[in-house]
């Protein structure tokens, strides 16, 4: 029986040493199991006389609790060490810096629809679209533009297959909206629109903006007005100069074109205005009687103004772009400065 304490310290030394937990099962099996050190005592208490095989028996249980506590302990340890090896294995440093999202952006001339389609909302406007195959009568004729206008030439409009074309501008949506709504309106109208034309300042597609207001009293004032604040606010100028020049257009009677003082020389003469100190940034005019007529509205009651603008070119100018094509070139160098 003195064996046992010796026991118990090579039971506990041995665990100690072991430092695998399959090792340690095994090592178990050497003190504890069957044919392990305590079971060879346990077969030797049949020889010993009764009164001494109680306390010895006790003994040795005692030991083999503390064997199996001690045995308990290491694989705590050792599966707590284990654990910190496979979590130090796996750890992640959430400190350092990424890889880089790659996150794309909107390209420059989104920016400016969405920039003008929230600067019209913020007064009352709402926003329209139409169709980029249009009929010649939405396109043409019921903007009063007659059978023999140059526009209509082949040279300016592509056709397609049936007779339809690309819509030239966006001034057909004027149209198939005061036909499915009645005044007041109050509407503008962003998308693309289609040229037979090519160079640095054209482009065979294009965008332009419409605008439409149509009530009782709508007045060139109101016109004057509308547009004028809105470049303002556009080009973040208070002070910004805004003039109307006399034109023609078929749809409008007066019509005007819009032109602002140039943003890169403030008005002093510079290549981009052609040393006129003047932009011109799109046409305008008081809805034509005949365009009234053609979407059944009464012109003794109601009239209205309508613009065109282009926001490719006002793009251009508020970013400082020289050349229309890089917009559709999609040269990722050029579209990550307005990231
Ligand atoms: N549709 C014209 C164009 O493409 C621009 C325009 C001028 C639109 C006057 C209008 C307007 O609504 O009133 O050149």
């Amino acid at each position: 029986m003195q064996n046992l304490d010796q026991i118990l310290r090579e039971a506990e030394a041995s665990f100690a040493a072991i430092d695998n937990l399959d090792e340690l099962e095994q090592g178990k099996a050497r003190y504890l199991g069957k044919s392990g050190a305590l079971s060879e005592l346990l077969k030797q208490l049949g020889k010993m006389p009764a009164e001494e095989r109680r306390t010895a028996g006790a003994q040795i249980n005692q030991i083999k609790d503390r064997i199996e506590l001690a045995l308990q302990a290491r694989r705590d340890t050792l599966r707590d060490i284990q654990l910190q090896s496979q979590l130090a294995k796996e750890a992640l440093d959430v400190t350092l810096p990424g890889r880089g999202s790659g996150c794309g952006g909107l390209h420059p001339v989104t920016m400016t629809l969405r920039r003008i389609e929230e600067l019209f909302r913020s007064i009352g406007f709402a926003v329209a679209e139409g169709p980029e195959i249009e009929s010649d009568f939405y396109n043409f004729t019921a903007l009063n533009t007659p059978e023999d206008h140059p526009a209509r030439s082949m040279h300016d409009t592509f056709y397609v297959e049936g007779g339809d074309l690309l819509r030239t501008h966006t001034s057909p949506v004027q149209v198939r909206y005061m036909l499915e709504h009645q005044p007041p309106i109050k509407v503008i109208a962003p998308g693309r629109v289609y040229r037979v034309d090519s160079d640095a300042t054209h482009s065979p597609m294009f965008h332009q903006v419409e605008g439409l207001w149509i009530d009782r009293d709508v007045t060139f004032a109101d016109l004057k007005g509308v547009v004028a604040d809105f470049l303002r606010r556009f080009f973040e100028q208070d002070n910004l100069k805004v003039r109307f020049r006399p034109s023609f257009f078929p749809f409008t009677e007066p019509s005007a074109e819009i032109d602002m003082g140039c943003v890169f020389c403030g008005g002093a003469g510079c290549r981009v205005c052609s040393h006129t100190g003047w932009l011109e940034v799109g046409g305008c005019g008081m809805v034509h009687p005949n365009v009234l007529k053609h979407v059944n509205i009464d012109s003794q009651l109601y009239q209205g103004f309508a613009f065109g603008m282009g926001p490719d070119r006002l793009t251009m100018l508020r970013y400082g772009v020289n050349d229309l094509r890089l917009f559709y070139e999609n040269d990722l160098r050029f579209l990550r400065q307005f990231n």
